[in-house]
């Protein structure tokens, strides 16, 4: 197996069926062999995700909100944790009971008209172990069921981290630099067609 190969293989299985509008819960192993539960945010994950932002850095809040790292306040993060439109999913490692597993990481789809924009943010002490790959992957996947036609990603020019993540994606992407931020469109293929306003059988369009 190639390094490449060795490096990108998580394994990943379904766990139960999502609700509506969610995220289909998964299983994630990383290639060290640590398991993970991958599943949608709610509300009641405010605790956890405030504890996840206070046990990353400045320099990855920094990268993540792009010099907004200061204190988040609680409406902020929940309006995070359940957007109107897209999904958070978030990482818990297993092995702790339901109320004490850590949420060690978190990956944002905003939805906007066409295309979706994500995010990722993975505590430092869980950096370069294959979480970060792992849940762009997801969103992608997440993005192409929704029906998007494309992922941006605005990432600091900075970033090398996040430029590898996207990069390991092994896709085509546009880039698009605005002094220190750059924009990185990954283009998708809608795995569901997009039901819309327009749809000849009058449909509504589904909760993204
Ligand atoms: C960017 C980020 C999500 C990557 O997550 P991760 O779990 O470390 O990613 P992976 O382990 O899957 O590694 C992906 C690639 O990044 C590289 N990488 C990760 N951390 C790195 C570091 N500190 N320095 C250099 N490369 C790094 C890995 O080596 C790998 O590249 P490779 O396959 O070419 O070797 C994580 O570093 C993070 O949360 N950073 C802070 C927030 C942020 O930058 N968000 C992006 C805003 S869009």
């Amino acid at each position: 197996m190639t390094r490449w190969g060795r490096q990108t293989l998580v394994e990943e299985r379904a766990i139960r069926p999502a609700a509506r509008g969610c995220a289909d819960p998964v299983a994630l192993r990383l290639p060290d062999g640590t398991e993970l539960g991958v599943r949608s945010a709610t509300g009641d994950d405010l605790p956890g995700v405030a504890d996840l932002h206070e046990r990353c850095s400045a320099r990855s809040r920094n990268r993540r909100y792009h010099g907004g790292s200061a204190r988040f306040a609680p409406a902020r993060l929940r309006r995070l944790l359940e957007p109107a439109r897209g999904v958070t999913l978030l990482a818990n490692p297993t092995g702790f009971s339901p109320l004490a597993a850590p949420v060690v990481a978190m990956a944002n789809l905003l939805g906007e008209g066409d295309t979706a924009e994500a995010a990722l943010l993975v505590r430092d002490d869980w950096q370069r172990r294959g979480l970060g790959s792992a849940l762009l992957r997801r969103l992608v996947w997440q993005a192409e069921q929704r029906g998007y036609a494309a992922l941006d990603l605005h990432i600091q020019a900075e970033n090398r981290p996040m430029m590898r993540t996207v990069g390991r994606l092994a896709r085509p992407s546009a880039v698009n630099r605005d002094g220190s931020l750059v924009t990185l469109t990954v283009p998708l293929t809608a795995a569901l067609p997009r039901i819309g306003a327009g749809h000849p059988l009058g449909l509504s369009a589904p909760t993204r």
